[in-house]
């Protein structure tokens, strides 16, 4: 008899992050998707996985991923409405060996999908599991002040980190190599799921203009924790910007602040 996958630790911890995003805000309606890379070892203790799933054609090939499991958002489900039902609103799906499908094997209805960001969460998985054996979480979510931020700033990544990383004592130290930032793109197409990744190379957090971010990390908790402290400074940033005055922790202290913290901080934006 399998256990009751309901009470799992992966689905609790993936519902209770999305509501509190939810509740922070950031993903009114269907905006945002999560995807969350699960070990078939306790999976077992909850599905039968010896039975194939529906299968969905992939936009891209992810063979790399082949056989791997993850819990994902369902397209154009409510966040609000994830740990009130996560079956009706996410989804478990199994990557198929030559990597153009996923099999759903848990979750959503017969005629649902996974989000259509899925070939972006995909290619993002791939790009970082190259430079980070123990990752497993890709959150999109449309961080309000991050967001807002970027309808004002220059989009280019030395200049926007920086004015983060000056703000707040603690955000080098938490984002060490800066912010990614690609041109603004249609979702759920190809080239941002491409450009995205290929950012995921250097970068734990990649802002979509005008949309949102796409953050990786290898728990739920550093992950939304990531956003959290980048949305905290983007705040800031937005809060004080009419005052005159405005003081920045300049490089010399952040570069003691890195050494002191023992991180390296992106080379390309300080020295
Ligand atoms: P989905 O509902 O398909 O996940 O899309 C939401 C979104 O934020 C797209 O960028
Ligand atoms: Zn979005």
């Amino acid at each position: 008899m399998n256990k009751n996958i309901l009470e799992s630790n992966f689905i609790r911890e993936f519902s209770n992050v999305i509501d509190r995003m939810y509740l922070l805000g950031w993903d009114e309606r269907n905006a945002g998707n999560v995807s969350f890379i699960l070990d078939e070892q306790p999976l077992a203790e909850y599905l039968d996985l010896s039975k194939p799933g529906r299968l969905y054609p992939l936009q891209i090939n992810a063979k790399p991923l082949a056989g791997k499991y993850l819990l994902v958002t369902g397209s154009g489900k409510y966040f609000k409405n994830v740990k009130e039902d996560p079956k009706a609103n996410a989804c478990i799906i199994r990557v198929t060996e030559g990597g153009s499908d996923v099999e759903i094997l848990w979750g959503l209805q017969p005629h649902e999908r996974p989000t259509s960001e899925l070939s972006t969460h995909l290619a993002s998985h791939m790009s970082r599991l190259e430079v980070d054996p123990t990752h497993r979480v890709i959150i999109h979510t449309h961080a309000t002040y991050t967001n807002m931020m970027s309808a004002i700033t220059d989009l280019n990544e030395k200049s926007f980190t920086k004015a983060l990383w000056g703000l707040n004592t603690e955000n080098i130290i938490i984002f060490p190599e800066g912010i990614g930032i690609i041109p603004w793109e249609i979702p759920g197409n190809g080239i941002i799921g491409k450009n995205t990744a290929a950012k995921f190379k250097h970068f734990k957090i990649v802002l979509w203009p005008l949309h949102g971010v796409v953050a990786c990390g290898d728990t739920l908790d550093a992950t939304f924790g990531l956003i959290e402290t980048v949305e905290k400074a983007a705040m800031t940033y937005l809060t004080i910007k009419p005052y005159t005055n405005q003081k920045l922790i300049s490089d010399v202290d952040l570069m003691r602040l890195a050494k002191a913290f023992n991180v390296k901080p992106n080379e390309d934006f300080i020295q």
